[in-house]
């Protein structure tokens, strides 16, 4: 009998163990982190080309000295928002796609193609991201 009780302890530990550690995994380190990490992106590699591009000309972006243009929406915190320019999910990829061509992303839309690299929009986007 107290074997029994030791043993069903023991797999009550390792199941709260297993428990926990999924959680930890797919969420509990902030959640959402995955979705914010761009691939391919290094935020502190962004600053370069959002200067380059001109992006502080209409928009105000954190820790970017003369980004404080009102022609477009401020962008900081933006990884709070849940659409990109009200049409498409804000999204790592999604975010990538929108910094390379609003045009095909919102035909109509203000903000213009700027010809972004790829390489370029992915650091920006992480740096967006953390901003
Ligand atoms: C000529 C002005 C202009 C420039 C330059 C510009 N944008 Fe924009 N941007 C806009 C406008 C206007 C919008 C709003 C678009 C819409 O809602 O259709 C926008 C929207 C956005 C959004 C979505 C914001 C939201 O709240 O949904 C992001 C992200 C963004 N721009 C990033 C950038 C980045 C990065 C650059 C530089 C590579 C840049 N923009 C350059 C005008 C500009």
């Amino acid at each position: 009998m107290l074997k029994l009780i030791i043993w069903t302890m023991a797999a009550l530990i390792v199941i709260t163990g297993i428990v926990a550690y999924s959680q930890w995994q797919w969420g509990g380190r902030g959640s959402g982190s995955e979705t914010w990490s761009i691939r391919g992106g290094i935020a502190q590699l962004g600053r370069q080309p959002i200067v380059r591009h001109g992006c502080g000309a209409c928009h105000v972006i954190g820790g970017i000295g003369r980004a404080n243009g009102r022609v477009g929406p401020k962008l900081q915190g933006i990884h709070e928002q849940i659409y990109l320019a009200g049409v498409i999910p804000n999204t790592a990829e999604n975010m990538v796609l929108w910094i390379m061509h609003p045009e095909r992303v919102a035909p109509g839309t203000a903000m213009p193609d700027l010809d972004v690299l790829e390489q370029d929009a992915r650091h920006i986007a992480a740096y967006l991201y953390k901003n």
